[in-house]
């Protein structure tokens, strides 16, 4: 109905040219997730949570909800959706809608099918100890989310507003967040290009919609305490400077499956990602990584690579345990490069204690060995009585079920 209205009005739309040019959007720049000059977009011109329509699903449509012990990750999803068109010829951002959860229809020229002209975020909401439901620090994915989105020729938005678009999206379907504090409902929120031509241009029609997933706990009951292996093999990268690594597109995660397919073969969890002649480690499968070691000075110091280099996506959780770590001033924190051998000489002389993942999905994520150029590196996380990552998962899940009452990260969901 949309789509043939638009094509009805698109000729007389077309002719006004300059119009359109009131539609450029503004764009100004600020702090917190420190992504190349600290920016912050903010639009001028944005679908707004106050336009928002509802449409139920009827009885018929509800999906049965599977039983918090089967979830695995991305495998259900929720009644419901939220979706905004983005037309250039009609001003842009059209109004947000909720729906029924129901399929996508796209014409097979679609930019996003042929050059994959699309971004994605991943967050979660949680239900707390005290029965209501949070979101944490939703204000850095969008911010990141704005990022991708000028990176990958998208339009931008104004992140508060799907926000408060995903809190009702979420608030209607609360019945999916798992009562349980080893479970959440996983928030999906995508970007594509939807442009029904071939040209190699940024897409002048876009959909942003938002879906959800109930999740399990990430860990099977032993992965917690026993750490994950690791092939660490320097003829692959998963980013390079000036590339999209920084970025959350999906283009960067195609091209990671053969190679996580070669790590499964040897019997090895995931990828730890290096980058250049001296094997700069970069990350780990889809999540930031930290080593925390005794330094030259002799003093406990948690490292994790820079987002000065382009190479390593900004995090939140990553950003939240820097936070936390400097707010608890036990030891150094520092954001530099390390490189494998200076994991390999820090191992031998004792010094390496541990080495852990960070991300949405797991918080943190131990490392326990690591197959490096046929080299096998045992690397002690799991093995100290108190480990830091341990104190930082224990942390974060206390402020994301609110353990921690009113911590300004959780963002509760009225
Ligand atoms: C490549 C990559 N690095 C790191 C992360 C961790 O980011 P976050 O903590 O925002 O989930 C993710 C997950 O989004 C990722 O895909």
């Amino acid at each position: 109905m949309r789509e043939s209205l638009i094509i009805r009005i698109f000729p007389q739309i077309l002719s006004c040219g300059s119009l359109l040019n009131q539609f450029q959007l503004n764009i100004r720049w600020s702090s917190s997730l420190q992504i190349r000059d600290k920016k912050v977009i903010q639009p001028e011109h944005s679908f707004k949570y106050a336009d928002l329509s509802v449409r139920l699903a009827g009885p018929e449509q509800l999906q049965p909800k599977p039983n918090v012990s089967a979830l695995s990750f991305g495998k259900y999803f929720t009644d419901h959706m939220l979706k905004i068109f983005y037309h250039e010829a009609l001003g842009g951002w059209q109004i947000p809608e909720i729906t029924p959860l129901e399929n996508l229809v796209l014409h097979p020229a679609s930019k996003v099918l042929h050059y994959a002209i699309e971004l994605f975020e991943g967050l979660k909401a949680y239900r707390g100890v005290d029965g209501k439901i949070r979101i944490f620090r939703p204000d850095l994915n969008m911010e990141r989310m704005n990022n991708s989105a000028v990176r990958a020729g998208l339009p931008t938005f104004i992140g508060d507003e799907l926000i408060k678009c995903c809190c009702r999206l979420v608030s209607i379907d609360q019945e999916w967040v798992p009562h349980s504090t080893a479970s959440s409902l996983y928030i999906r929120p995508t970007l594509i290009g939807i442009d029904p031509t071939l040209g190699v241009a940024s897409s002048e029609s876009a959909l942003l919609y938002v879906i959800l997933s109930p999740v399990g706990s990430y860990f099977k009951k032993t992965d917690e305490n026993v750490g994950v292996s690791l092939l660490a093999d320097p003829q692959y990268t998963r980013a390079w400077p000036g590339g999209c690594g920084n970025y959350k597109v999906g283009s960067n995660y195609g091209p990671t499956i053969y190679v996580q397919r070669e790590a499964a073969e040897r019997g090895l969890q995931q990828v730890l990602w290096l980058y250049g002649e001296n094997s700069e480690v970069t990350e780990v499968g889809t999540m930031n990584i930290f080593m925390f070691h005794i330094n030259d000075d002799g003093e406990k110091e948690l490292i994790t690579p820079p987002l000065s280099s382009g190479l390593i996506l900004p995090g939140v959780t990553r950003n939240s345990i820097l936070a936390v770590a400097k707010e608890w001033n036990q030891f150094k924190v520092s954001e530099r490069t390390f490189c494998m051998d200076e994991v390999c000489q820090l191992l031998s002389e004792n010094r390496l204690l541990e080495l852990f993942g960070a991300g949405t999905a797991c918080i943190v994520s131990p490392i326990s060995y690591i197959e490096y150029i046929g080299r096998p590196l045992h690397i002690p996380t799991v093995e100290h009585s108190e480990p830091v990552y341990k104190k930082f998962l224990k942390h974060l899940m206390d402020i994301q079920y609110g353990v921690i009452p009113d911590h300004p990260w959780a963002i509760p969901i009225e």
